[in-house]
């Protein structure tokens, strides 16, 4: 090489130096995501850049459309810091969102990446709306670098229409401004149902103007009991939403394409209106809103004409309030014993000529008069009902919806007598259940085991169903009761990241299920839990080992792996690992029985340490 070439390679290398240094790191979108779409078709090459000043085009005279370009430039804003432009003003290059009515699903959506352009294309404006979620858990989290999303066509549906969600503000008052977070979680996970569970034995929480004091007496309570003792916390617990705040929240949902379907539990989980009127139980009370828990015997009388009246007030302001086509009437949990020795409510057995048989009691078949009796006055109104399994005895209502919550019994029972049904197993789907067998050290909760393995393993359609009576599926919910959650903080550690399993037994397809799969794209969600600062559970982070024996060498291999490569850090010692252990690079060869405690690193996920004992199996040593 001569020196003039030498000198020409030198300041070649300080310009493309100078070059590295002057361009900003172009980080990469990375489309999968939770839940998975159904078809991600990658191009071989091209990229389109996210600049400072992209445009958002969006049709003209469509509110819809205009808040969908709102939300996209909020939750790119959000994770890259860049400030992309909403317009309606058509331009060669930038972020193009539109709607084509002709796709099979409304829901729907194609999102296509060129170097000049990003289309997304829904079925409706909430397809478009998903297609936007789907672009934004995509995005990295960067600050001050460049985004590149790389050019692709992605294709997706839903496998449900109904995917639901079901918060119980009930048994603790939950502020407006949680509801929404609650809500803003629902979008995120692609889920289009919020199931709000309103009315409890412990507080009323819907404002009902022609009924004050069920909100005035009922949504109170003098105090709650402590955990799981007997001792009580003496101090008053309550709160209620108004019907302007209700509104407020059914106009925050439906922008994020979520319908709010209320709850109004009846004829049981009715003491706080007992409380407030009296009259409407088989003793005449007096009753108190309860501050403990439980399923109590004191319902609605269902003998008295006044209980009639009852029902049609609170559900004629209910759906002047919630435009929802279902509204849920409970019929969970009744016991009938008030109603076995009541005589207004025998004598309406006699008058209605009900008579008990090897299927149902008389009164079983009572309660059926009542959920019918709710669903003629809704079905009148244009509604329709859903109520929970057990308003399969003593017959269904015409047009009843069910949803199955103890087991899939229920379900399967309505889909053979041709009924819409929405699967919620409780030992599946009950997000107040255990999120961890180690029981000891998560906080308090009702009971069961459901960690995030089990919930993403749900399967919503039974074997026992033909193809065609799988059809009455119409979806999946999970439900948070509060009756030991009682911040919303705690919630949200209850939620996460099981809401993410439940978003993938309802969107993705089931051939597209795979649980191993699913951890490796949790990590890119959980960096959006950071940025929203949500409290969620970590166990998926937690070290897990593979050991192996080798009888050759004499060692135990140990390999050590965390769902996100995070940096372990261990000890053979028994100490509790640090920082400054020693970093797991690579498999460790052991040779002394000893613990390993090893410890993963990251600036936001703390997880518990991994301690795994060691033994050496000598006898089989060459
Ligand atoms: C329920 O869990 N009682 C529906
Ligand atoms: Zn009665």
């Amino acid at each position: 090489m001569t020196l003039k070439n030498k000198l020409l390679g030198l300041i070649g290398l300080s310009v493309a130096g100078l070059m590295m240094f002057s361009c900003t790191e172009v980080k990469e979108a990375n489309y999968q995501i939770i839940p998975m779409p159904l078809d991600i078709q990658l191009a071989e090459q091209g990229k389109f850049v996210l600049t400072e000043g992209t445009s958002v085009i969006y049709p003209e005279n469509n509110e819809k459309m205009q808040n969908n370009a709102n939300f996209l430039a909020e939750y790119v804003k959000e994770k890259t810091g860049i400030t992309l432009a909403p317009t309606t003003e058509a331009k060669r290059k930038g972020i193009i969102l539109k709607v084509e009515e002709n796709q099979e699903k409304p829901e729907g959506y194609t999102l296509k990446v060129t170097t000049d352009n990003v289309t997304i294309c829904g079925g409706s404006e909430a397809g478009v709306f998903y297609g936007i979620q789907t672009l934004r858990k995509s995005l990295p989290v960067v600050q001050g670098e460049k985004v590149a999303l790389p050019a692709v066509e992605i294709n997706d549906e839903p496998r449900f229409d109904y995917r639901g969600g079901m918060l119980d503000v009930a048994r603790h008052y939950i502020e407006l401004d949680s509801v929404k977070r609650f809500i803003d979680m629902l979008a995120m996970h692609n889920i289009n149902r919020f199931h709000w569970h309103l009315s409890e034995d412990q507080g009323w929480r819907i404002e009902i103007k022609c009924r004050p004091l069920l909100t005035e007496k009922g949504s109170m309570r003098k105090e709650t009991i402590i955990g799981k003792t007997d001792k009580y916390d003496g101090k008053p617990h309550g709160g209620f939403f108004t019907q302007e705040e209700a509104k407020e929240i059914v106009a925050y949902a439906a922008d994020r394409y979520i319908t709010v379907i209320p709850e109004i539990d009846m004829p049981g989980h009715m003491l706080s209106a007992l409380h407030a009127y009296p009259e409407l139980g088989c003793t005449g009370g007096p009753y108190d809103v309860w501050c403990h828990w439980g399923v109590s015997k004191d319902v609605l009388c269902a003998g008295n004409d006044a209980t009639l009246k009852f029902i049609e007030d609170v559900l004629g302001e209910i759906v002047e309030i919630f435009p929802s086509e279902y509204i849920h009437i409970g019929g969970d949990e009744c016991p009938k014993t008030r109603w076995e020795s009541c005589p207004k409510c025998q004598a309406r057995i006699k008058a209605l000529g009900i008579k008990g048989d090897e299927k149902h009691t008389a009164e079983e078949y009572l309660q059926s008069f009542i959920i019918n009796y709710a669903e003629k006055f809704l079905n009148s109104k244009g509604r329709q009902i859903i109520g929970w399994d057990e308003i399969l005895e003593g017959g269904l209502a015409p047009n009843a919806t069910v949803m199955s919550w103890r087991g899939e019994k229920g379900g399967i029972e309505a889909a053979h007598q041709k009924h819409k049904v929405i699967m919620t197993p409780h030992t599946y789907l009950y997000f107040d259940y255990y999120q961890s067998y180690d029981r000891k050290s998560e906080p308090l909760a009702i009971g069961g085991k459901l960690p995030l393995e089990r919930v993403y393993s749900y399967n919503p359609l039974p074997k026992e169903l033909s193809a065609e009576e799988q059809k009455y599926i119409i979806g999946v919910q999970a439900n948070l009761w509060t009756e030991y959650i009682s911040t919303f903080k705690y919630a949200e550690y209850m939620l996460l990241p099981r809401l993410a399993a439940l978003s993938e037994i309802q969107w993705s397809s089931a051939d597209k299920r795979n649980y191993e799969c699913f951890l490796s794209r949790l990590p890119r969600l959980v960096e959006l839990y950071d940025l929203k600062q949500y409290n969620y559970a970590t166990h998926a982070f937690n070290i897990t080992s593979n050991l192996v024996q080798d009888t050759n060498e004499g060692v135990v291999k140990v390999a050590l792996k965390t769902i996100d490569n995070c940096p372990i850090h261990y000890t053979l010692d028994g100490t509790e690992p640090t920082t400054s252990s020693p970093l797991y690079e690579d498999t460790l060869k052991i040779k002394e029985a000893c613990t390993i405690n090893a410890v993963g690193i990251r600036p936001n996920i703390k997880t518990r340490i991994f301690t795994q004992k060691v033994e050496i199996n000598k006898a089989e040593q060459k």
